[in-house]
Order: C-alpha cells, then structure tokens, then sequence
C-alpha cells in the first residue's frame, strides 16, 4: 500500500518522511458536464473520491454497495456535503449493487448498468474501480477462487470488460472516456516468490486457489499485480483516442481496509501507517490519475498523483511473458462467467 520504491516488510514501514503526501489537483479541475462511476463507494477511498468528483462538478455520480442500507446513507451523505450542496446543487448520485465476490452479482450490475444508461440516453465519462480487499489469512469466494484474487482482480477485470463498450461510446470530441483502476504500491514487493514467469503448463492463477500453497503476506500484492498486467495488456490494446486506461495507487491511506487483519499484523500496519494520507487526500490521487492526466498515461501506474515505474519484475522479460500468460488464463476464467466477454478486445 506504499508507493516508495522498498521491497520488504519492514523496508516498505515507511517513516513519515517516505510517506509521500499527495499533491494538490490543478486549480482548473473540473467534473462538470461529466458523469463519474465508483465502485466501493460506502467507505474510505471510494467515499471520498465520490465526494471529491461532487464538489468538482460530476454528475451523475453512480455508487456501488453491497449493502443497501449503507449505500443509501452513502448517498444521503454525498448530497448532505455542504460544498456539493453549494456547487453542485443539482447533483444526481444513484447506487447500484456490486458484490465483487460474486460472479452473478458483477454480472447482474454490468448489464443493468450499461442498460440503464442506455435508456436514459447516459454517457460513462469516468469509471474508477476502486473496490478491493486486503487480507492475510485465506478466504474463498463463493466463485470457488482465493477471495483477493476474485475481488481485486478477476471482478475488476470482469467488469472492466463489461463496461469498455459503453466507454468506448461515450467519448465526445471534448471528452475521452477514462478507464481508471486501482492498484497498489505493494505490486513491489521483493519478499514475493515470483521471480520468473511459470512454465507454461503451470496455471499460476489456479495455483493461487490452492489454500495449501497461500501466501498470507503475498497475496494482497499478487492481487494488485495481476491487476496491474491487466491494465497493461488491456491498454495496450486500446487506443487512448477511444478510452483512456490506466491505474493509480493512493499510497497509504488510513482507511477500514485493514480491518479483517489479524492481531499479529496490527504492529506492522502501525508502522506502515505512521502519517499516513487521509481518505480525503487520496481521492485527490484518484482524481489526477481518472481526470488530469491525458492521453499519455495510457498503461501507467500513478502513485500518490506522479508517474512511477512499476516493479522490476513487472517490467522484465519474464514479467512481459507473464502479462501474456495472465491474460490468456484470467480470459479462461472469464470466458466460462460470460461467453464472449474477451471479444471486447482485439
Ligand atoms: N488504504 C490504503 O492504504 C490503500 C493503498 C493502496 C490501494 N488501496 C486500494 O484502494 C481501494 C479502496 O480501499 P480502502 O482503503 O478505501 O478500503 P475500505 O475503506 O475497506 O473500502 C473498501 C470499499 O470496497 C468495498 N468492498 C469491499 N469488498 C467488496 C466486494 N466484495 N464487493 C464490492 N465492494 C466491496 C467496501 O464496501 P463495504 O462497505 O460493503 O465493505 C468499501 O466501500 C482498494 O482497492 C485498495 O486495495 C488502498
């Protein structure tokens, strides 16, 4: 969840001053005229961003919840905010249902979402997928896939896919649709076992499902690196003229994210958190990476609002072979959720 350049446990503790704090967005950031999707909006990072895309002018602001009561306080809130009410008076924020441990869920929220916006003659200006988990210990989605895995990556992935055609549709000579996900810093871990990409007979994200071979620490960060080879690929796929993709990373942030962590892991957390960013700064970093960068991040990764490089082994010979392989399997999982859904990309 660091966006410094440390690989270890204790390298990655940063001491306040490797914190790096987020700066603020242009003076002439607007929203207004656009419509700004975020999923996971009941809480910490995608609470404030949907705030933050309010008070700069968004509208329709669409939510995700998996819990209807929350969602509806979600909104009650956003629209209570006395700078939305001040500058954004007509706002529309609506919510939508999105539990990304199930596939039938991520289904059921893409197809009503695109048709929704169909009928109501809606563009998608801006979708940032935000929702995701963090954990150590093993969990299993009701999909049968590691519950990280699912969330962070192959739902993300899932619903990216879903909605490129509405974005592809929504871009306007003033405006390209942006496609922003969103990663993490701890795709730089050194403790990781992958050092090169696995033979080819090996399905590294079956492997990931075998609760005997988890890999506690690893995984939240395996989570966001698949995350971030499917951005890659996908972007490269896509022209920035079309939809503009790419992915940010907030650094840390103190949130509820850390809440399903075990006891033993609290003095670890303390230290990685120590002056760590507000929920409220790291919208900013969301904003920059989905709203003022342009065509040229397309594929980037943007930690706490400045081009970084993403790890080594990401950027490797075997790191791009693995980029290839994660696609062919994560496009198996999908294809069996819905036939078709890899066509979307050439
Ligand atoms: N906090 C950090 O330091 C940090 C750093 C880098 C990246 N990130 C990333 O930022 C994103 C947001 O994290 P956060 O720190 O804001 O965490 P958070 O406070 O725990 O918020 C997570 C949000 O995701 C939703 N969510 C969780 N599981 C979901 C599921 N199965 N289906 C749909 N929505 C689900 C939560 O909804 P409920 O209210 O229903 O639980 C909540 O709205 C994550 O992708 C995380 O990996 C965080």
């Amino acid at each position: 969840m660091t966006c410094t350049s440390a690989r270890t446990w204790l390298d990655i503790a940063p001491s306040p001053t490797r914190i790096m704090s987020i700066p603020p967005l242009p003076a002439n950031t607007s929203l207004k005229g656009l419509s700004f999707l975020i999923t996971g909006a009941t809480a910490g990072l995608g609470y404030s961003t949907a705030l933050l895309a309010l008070q700069l002018g968004a509208s329709p602001v669409y939510i995700t919840a998996r819990n209807a009561a929350k969602g509806t306080k979600t909104l009650e809130s956003l629209l209570a905010d006395p700078v939305v009410k001040a500058k954004n008076p007509n706002a529309k924020v609506e919510i939508y249902d999105l539990d990304m441990a199930r596939w039938e869920s991520v289904l059921a929220f893409g197809d009503k979402f695109v048709k929704d916006r169909e009928a109501k003659g809606e563009r998608l200006d801006i979708a940032v997928l935000n929702a995701g988990i963090a954990g150590v210990t093993w969990e299993q989605a009701p999909t049968g896939n590691e519950m990280m895995v699912q969330v962070n990556h192959l739902s993300t992935a899932l619903l990216s896919l879903l909605l490129l055609p509405l974005l592809e549709k929504s871009t306007t000579p003033e405006h390209t649709a942006r496609l922003t996900i969103v990663s993490s810093g701890m795709h730089l871990q050194r403790w990781g076992k992958l050092k090169q990409c696995p033979p080819a007979n090996v399905n590294y994200l079956q492997t990931l499902n075998d609760k005997s071979r988890f890999d506690g620490l690893q995984r939240y960060g395996v989570s966001k690196m698949l995350v971030i080879f499917f951005v890659r690929y996908l972007a490269a796929r896509i022209s920035p003229d079309k939809v503009i993709v790419n992915n940010v990373c907030p650094g840390v942030v103190k949130t509820s994210i850390n809440d399903r962590m075990p006891l033993w892991t609290w003095p670890i957390l303390w230290m990685m958190g120590r002056g760590s960013n507000t929920p409220e700064n790291g919208a900013r970093a969301y904003i920059y990476g989905a709203a003022v960068v342009g065509k040229e991040s397309q594929g980037q990764w943007y930690s706490c609002s400045k081009l970084r490089a993403y790890s080594d082994f990401v950027l490797s010979k075997e790191g791009e072979k693995m980029q290839e392989k994660e696609w062919k399997e994560t496009m198996e999982v999908l294809e069996k959720v819905r036939p078709g859904v890899s066509n979307v990309v050439s």
